[in-house]
């Protein structure tokens, strides 16, 4: 865990409930041997370039947190820079939970997952909506996905302020359709081969079999 990443989320009360329980002095080493900047390396950039979904939770004005989970083609979350992220809002079922959330409190917390490799990246960072200002149609350009029928109403920048690696205990993995696909398809060659193979064999002993009561 980076140091700027504990420094976003032990605060006090958790510090307190870590002094009670033991663990305060671990952590405390651990930011002390932990780099301190917050910029995205190539690990975390590649691997969000990966990912077709996200979660993403953010803080309504009544105190509530709020979880949203957002999917598209693998690398729909595109690192603009080590530090900045962005994605396409589409046109979907006009709640406008997580924008109304923003306009309180620019906060965000991101999960990404990766679960056939049982591996989740933490992001923690600060969205900036771009709609209707000055940057708004060249950023809604840029990031206007291949599939026409999807509306971008909104580019979504999220500055970057902590990321955190989990350990891959607990994540059962799971795999996609197109993962399975993959992991099956000599399985599905070797099976087409045998079928045909089959249907060679049947015909063959059928028409040694009609030669034979001839
Ligand atoms: C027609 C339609 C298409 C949608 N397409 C996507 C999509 O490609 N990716 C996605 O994450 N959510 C998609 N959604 C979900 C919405 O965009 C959803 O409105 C948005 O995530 C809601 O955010 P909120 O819960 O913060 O209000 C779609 C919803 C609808 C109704």
């Amino acid at each position: 865990m980076g140091r700027r990443f504990q420094e976003l989320v032990f605060t006090p009360l958790v510090k307190q409930h870590q002094q009670e329980r033991g663990s305060r002095r671990q952590y405390e080493r651990m930011a002390e041997q932990s780099p301190s900047g917050s910029a995205l390396g190539p690990d975390e950039q590649a691997f969000i370039a990966l990912r077709d979904s996200f979660y993403m939770a953010s803080v309504g004005e009544t105190g509530w947190p709020y979880v949203q989970h957002r999917g598209g083609p693998k690398g729909f979350v595109r690192v603009i820079e080590p530090g900045l992220l962005g994605f396409a809002d589409l046109r979907g079922n006009k709640q406008y939970i997580s924008l109304g959330n923003f306009d309180h409190d620019a906060r965000v917390a991101l999960f990404f997952m990766d679960y056939p490799n049982q591996t989740r990246l933490k992001v923690l960072g600060r969205v900036e909506v771009h709609e209707h200002d000055s940057q708004a149609p060249a950023l809604i350009e840029s990031f206007r996905p291949e599939d026409k029928s999807s509306v971008v109403e909104r580019v979504i920048l999220i500055h970057v302020e902590a990321f955190d690696w989990n350990c891959p205990q607990h994540i059962t993995p799971r795999y996609t359709a197109e993962e399975i696909q993959e992991v099956i398809a000599p399985l599905t060659e070797r099976l087409a081969k045998l079928d045909a193979e089959n249907a060679r064999l049947r015909e063959e002993l059928r028409a040694r079999s009609k030669i034979e009561r001839a």
